[in-house]
């Protein structure tokens, strides 16, 4: 497929999207939002991908929404024209999504983040919610996913100065799953990934989606959404040949059905 913003690669059973707009620092237009959430669904279609891996450049993940093609926007073309809608459709992505953060990760591009289920970041990353300082209030599921993210004070304090921050403060306060050595970021993602592709998809689906539920309902729904997805995969080919290579004594040959 011809994508104008990104660059897409399978190794192995890992997909990866490389956004790829280096003069504006992979700035987020709705042409990348395109490409990202197209590339993403079609990875999530295919059964030979088992996760995906989501990167940008060493010096930027993403600086953000494209500030000068939102500029001049109204109110009412930013929500009738659903400018960031399609952004929405990547966050429902069933298979597992690594971010892998190099460089700046700020506004739109540490919101893009916080829609992956794991954030990888290098040591030289640097994260942020500058939008305040525009005027506006991040707009990506920011002052949702961060407050759930890394709780309400500190979000307060990110989301109302505006600051940057590095990966080790990201990684003390919840945002990010892991810190890496910059000169190690894609080698350390895709040996994650892979090892997160190994196991059987019907069982990486229902681990996303649950814990999507964990950050959207209540304790009692969560348990009883858990309780469904947890016997439903009781009747794929996939529990009976995990369980029965551990009996076994022995690697599981899983055929993700
Ligand atoms: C459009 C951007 C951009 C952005 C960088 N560029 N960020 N263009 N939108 N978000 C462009 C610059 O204009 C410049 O192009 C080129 O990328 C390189 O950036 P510089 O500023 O020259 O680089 P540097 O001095 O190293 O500073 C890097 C930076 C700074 C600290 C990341 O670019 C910056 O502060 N960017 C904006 C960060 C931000 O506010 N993000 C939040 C956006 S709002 P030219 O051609 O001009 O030289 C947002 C809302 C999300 O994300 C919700 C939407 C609803």
């Amino acid at each position: 497929t011809d994508y104008q913003t990104i660059v897409t690669a399978a190794r192995g059973r890992v997909g990866w999207i490389t956004l790829n707009r280096p003069e504006a620092l992979n700035a987020l237009n709705v042409q990348v939002m395109r490409d990202v959430v197209d590339a993403a669904e079609a990875f999530d279609a295919d059964a030979g991908i088992g996760a995906i891996v989501v990167t940008g450049s060493d010096r930027a993940f993403a600086a953000g929404a494209d500030i000068k093609e939102m500029e001049a926007l109204s109110g009412s073309e930013m929500l009738m024209g659903d400018h960031f809608g399609g952004w929405a459709r990547f966050a429902a992505v069933r298979t597992p999504v690594i971010a892998a953060v190099s460089g700046y990760a700020l506004g739109g591009g540490c919101e893009l983040a916080m829609m992956c289920d794991i954030i990888l970041a290098a040591d030289t990353a640097t994260f942020g919610q500058p939008e305040i300082g525009l005027g506006v209030i991040p707009g990506m599921g920011g002052t949702q996913r961060l407050t759930r993210a890394v709780g309400s004070f500190k979000a307060a304090e990110l989301i109302l100065t505006g600051r940057h921050f590095g990966a080790e403060e990201a990684e003390r306060a919840g945002l990010v799953s892991r810190v890496v050595p910059a000169a190690d970021l894609l080698d350390d993602a895709q040996r994650t990934a892979e090892a997160i592709a190994a196991k059987s998809l019907p069982s990486l689906y229902a681990a996303t989606e649950a814990l999507d539920v964990a950050l959207e309902s209540t304790l009692a729904e969560g348990l009883r959404y858990e309780k469904h997805a947890f016997a439903g995969l009781f009747d794929t080919a996939d529990q009976k040949e995990g369980m029965a290579a551990f009996r076994e004594k022995r690697a599981p040959g899983f055929t993700h059905r």
